[in-house]
């Protein structure tokens, strides 16, 4: 497994893109995914896009256990969403994408989610909680758009321009 380099603002060209399927599991996309999540571990963050490592695949790691407990990743290939609540729910959300930055986010409370699993087979799921957000949120990112689209457009000119402030005085 090796540690890849994660991909910030204010480098938004390669956040906004919109990431592809993958044709399968193959050895490439476990390689990847193994890498992310080590990636993730390390950061530390609890879900990762392979968009945030510069990679423009339909491919996702999660594992929401805490410090201390058994680790719990989850491999998500390909994810659909097949039905969202209508109830929603709030959760302070932050992005290893945007590190240091954390901004309440509604979102559905509940989904169901079609998917490939880490062995290539099609899964679905529902979620709920933390679990529901960070789903939608990493799925969010496969369509290259991140949690501060959520918040209104004054707060984020204003994160945005903090990264390109801290780029230019080299703090970056
Ligand atoms: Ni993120």
């Amino acid at each position: 497994m090796s540690l890849l380099p994660i991909v910030t603002l204010p480098d938004e060209k390669i956040l906004r893109e919109v990431s592809k399927p993958v044709s399968g599991v193959d050895s490439h996309v476990k390689k990847l995914w193994e890498d992310m999540l080590e990636t993730m571990y390390r950061a530390p963050g609890i879900g990762l896009a392979a968009i945030q490592v510069g990679v423009p695949q339909r491919l996702l790691v999660i594992d929401l256990a805490k410090d201390g407990e058994a680790k719990t990743p989850l491999f998500v290939a390909n994810p659909e969403i097949t039905w969202s609540s209508e109830v929603l729910s709030d959760y302070e959300e932050g992005c290893l994408s945007i590190p240091e930055y954390y901004e309440m986010v509604t979102r559905p409370a509940e989904i169901r989610l079609r998917y490939l699993d880490r062995q290539g087979e099609a899964q679905e799921m529902h979620a709920a909680g933390l679990m529901a957000t960070c789903l939608q949120h990493e799925i969010d990112h496969l369509n290259g758009v991140l949690f501060i689209d959520h918040i209104s457009r004054l707060k984020r000119e204003r994160v945005i321009k903090k990264f390109q402030k801290a780029q230019k005085l080299g703090k970056l």
